[in-house]
């Protein structure tokens, strides 16, 4: 994917739906429809400030039947390294962002006989669009959506309006947690679950499906990472020859960019493997971020994915 792809949209509203949540809507700049998307698709959005740019997946929540804008949830992340604070304090009604078209790695199976969502906090976005696919009432599907407290339970009201009684609320302030074991013991065959929340659930609900016998093809989660903060270093990109220098609170990938190379990417939050990407020479380590290479390619050090990973040390050399 490169920038030659991307659309010009204006935020055309903004609502802030919990304390930490702003709900954006984007309109082609253009005119007309905006490209076709399944439930679960996200968009990249090219977030340019003065000094850099920044550009992060967000998924759509807005039905896949609703062309004329589309809708993303944003939230304000407390060690952003800009993205989302820069999308909280500067994006106005009026603005105008570039976006990609959008893409859909975490699709509904289309030959599940049932369908079990379970969604953590702003995890709950992917889930709003694939909704609107099962409402054909083909394929029963039931919703668990827990937050930390009521205030923080974004587009509830929207849920409760379209779901009913499909949804099941838990939230941490009244000691609600959603029982993992039972909802996944008990399911009829050719069950399929979906998880988009923080990392310790998506993990849970992996390991307690595994537990029960799921096929791993009937388990999908989907979590983008934001890239992390971490200590500056330099890295050389062996076929531009060119050397970059990759400051605390820029990822690998923006800082590559910058300098004019261009790397193949798809979501930018370590979950694709599209920026996969050969190191060459390492003196030092990787710290690797991503959900895509398994333990045993972290451990031998000859992959990066550089949208979300990162090195210490006194030298990196890319095959770029
Ligand atoms: S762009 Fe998807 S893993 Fe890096």
């Amino acid at each position: 994917m490169n920038d030659a792809q991307t659309i010009t949209v204006q935020v055309v509203g903004i609502e802030q739906v919990t304390p930490l949540i702003k709900h954006f809507k984007l309109a082609p700049v253009a005119g007309g429809s905006l490209p076709v998307f399944s439930g679960g698709s996200h968009i990249i959005v090219v977030m340019q400030r003065t000094d850099r740019v920044h550009k992060n997946p967000y998924s759509l929540l807005s039905s896949p039947s609703q062309l004329d804008a589309y809708e993303i949830g944003v939230r304000r992340m407390e060690e952003s390294r800009g993205g989302s604070h820069f999308m909280h304090d500067a994006v106005k009604v009026g603005s105008r962002l570039e976006i990609a078209h959008p893409v859909n790695l975490f699709a509904l199976d289309k030959i599940a006989r049932k369908h079990v969502l379970i969604a953590g906090g702003i995890g709950i976005t992917p889930f709003l669009a694939q909704l609107e696919d099962l409402h054909d009432g083909s394929v029963p599907y039931e919703l668990h959506y827990s937050v930390r407290s009521a205030e923080h339970a974004a587009f509830l009201e929207r849920l409760r309006r379209r779901e009913g009684d499909k949804i099941h609320m838990y939230y941490d302030d009244a000691g609600l947690t959603i029982p993992y074991q039972e909802l996944l013991a008990a399911q009829p065959l050719g069950t399929h679950v979906y998880v988009c929340g923080p990392a310790g659930m998506i993990k849970h609900v992996i390991g307690t499906a595994q537990t029960w016998g799921w096929p791993d093809s009937h388990i999908h989660w989907e979590q983008f990472s934001a890239p992390p903060v971490g200590d500056a270093f330099e890295v050389f990109l062996a076929r531009s020859k060119v050397s970059v220098h990759v400051p605390p609170d820029q990822s690998l990938l923006e800082s590559i960019e910058a300098a004019g190379v261009e790397v193949p990417y798809l979501c930018r939050g370590g979950v694709c493997g599209f920026c996969h990407t050969k190191v060459l020479e390492l003196d030092g380590e990787l710290v690797h971020n991503d959900h895509f290479l398994s333990e045993a390619e972290k451990a031998k050090g000859k992959s990066i994915m550089p949208c979300v990973s990162r090195a210490q040390g006194k030298r990196l050399v890319l095959d770029l």
